[in-house]
């Protein structure tokens, strides 16, 4: 099957500033890949945000900033329905039934529960139940594909499951989807060299200042070789980031870095540049669009009402295939 006939669907959370492991690890491959595929759809997990977000301001908020972040990184309209989960409530009704087929057991071996089990976190029920939602997200649409981050992989195999579970139980009713990570991006590291997040304070935002760009840059963290000493390219945090920013260079300064030929703090300076060069386009994409917000009010709109429809036409399968259809 070509790709031309198959969905991609993916999504991302409206949590606040998106920073550049979110954009090499999943929304790149967004913009990448759309017109790839006969359908692509890209929408907003709010409800799934909603577990960390309760405040209506900043909820709002959230949802209007992160579709101006997926049209400025260059999602074309015309190519991907955009549109938000809180939209189509048949999200929630098939979380609801998938629920009932899923134990308390298989979900409490996903990796985001025993995290926030192990942070010794209050859990909310939605956070416990979120691979459920999310599988609806998913297996609504029939995608056949579904960009993400590494750390996502264990919520599309519980997506998979899920799926056959419900197929065998109740007859053919959803596609099997696959993930798709890209390997060499699927853990991009912070300026702290653990993994880029929102969550550990170690981020270059994807549509940071020249200023925030050079400061986050010149906080990464090394080891303390003299200029002159030899580097290995494959320990050093700047380097992770060369591999995504300084594709042009990258063997020279790979050769710079095993001779002793270059100091960190030049290997710094190399870096602010090329990230400034990639993300200055993109921030000022983003501050045209910030004029005219009714425009991308409405594309959400538009897209909410095209899936809405979608959504309903499965719902009426799967309410068929599980009996609770008596009537049209
Ligand atoms: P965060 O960890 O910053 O809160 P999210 O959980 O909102 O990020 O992730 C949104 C998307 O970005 C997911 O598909 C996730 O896999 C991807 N992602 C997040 N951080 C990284 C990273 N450091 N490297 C690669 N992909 C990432
Ligand atoms: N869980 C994803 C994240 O943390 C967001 C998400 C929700 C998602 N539903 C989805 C991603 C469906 C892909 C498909 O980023």
């Amino acid at each position: 099957m070509t790709n031309k006939r198959k969905t991609l669907l993916s999504g991302v959370k409206p949590t606040g500033k998106p920073h550049i492991g979110n954009y090499f690890g999943a929304m790149k491959q967004f913009v990448d890949l759309q017109g790839d595929y006969g359908r692509t759809l890209i929408f907003i997990a709010d409800y799934h945000a909603l577990n960390n977000v309760q405040n209506r301001e900043e909820m709002n908020n959230n949802i209007y900033e992160i579709a101006l972040d997926y049209l400025a990184i260059g999602l074309d309209p015309k190519n991907v329905t955009i549109f938000k989960q809180s939209d189509i409530p048949q999200h929630s009704e098939l979380a609801v039934i998938l629920n009932s087929i899923t134990t308390m057991s298989y979900l409490m071996r996903a990796h985001a529960y025993k995290d926030a089990q192990a942070r010794n976190k209050e859990i909310s029920v939605g956070t416990f139940d979120y691979p459920m939602l999310m599988a609806a997200d998913i297996l609504m649409y029939d995608a056949d594909v579904v960009p993400v981050g590494q750390d996502q992989k264990q919520h599309i195999e519980i997506t998979r499951d899920i799926a056959e579970k419900f197929n065998r139980i109740f007859g053919e009713t959803f596609k099997i989807p696959e993930p798709l990570i890209l390997e060499n991006v699927a853990t991009v590291p912070g300026t702290d060299g653990k993994k880029m997040s929102k969550s550990y304070n170690n981020t270059i935002g994807l549509f940071a200042e020249d200023e925030e760009i050079e400061k986050a840059v010149m906080s990464i963290v090394t080891d303390s070789k003299a200029p002159g000493d030899t580097k290995d390219p494959e320990k050093d945090n700047i380097f992770a980031l060369h591999k995504l920013f300084s594709k042009e260079q990258l063997s020279d300064l790979e050769k710079r870095y095993k001779e002793g030929g270059i100091s960190y703090k030049e290997s710094k300076e190399i870096l602010i540049e090329n990230i400034k060069k990639i993300i200055k386009p993109l921030r000022e994409k983003r501050k045209e669009l910030e004029k005219d917000k009714e425009y991308v009010l409405d594309i959400l709109r538009e897209g909410g009402d095209e899936m809405r429809a979608r959504a309903e036409k499965k719902m009426q399968e799967v309410r068929d295939k599980i009996g609770t259809k008596l009537y049209e």
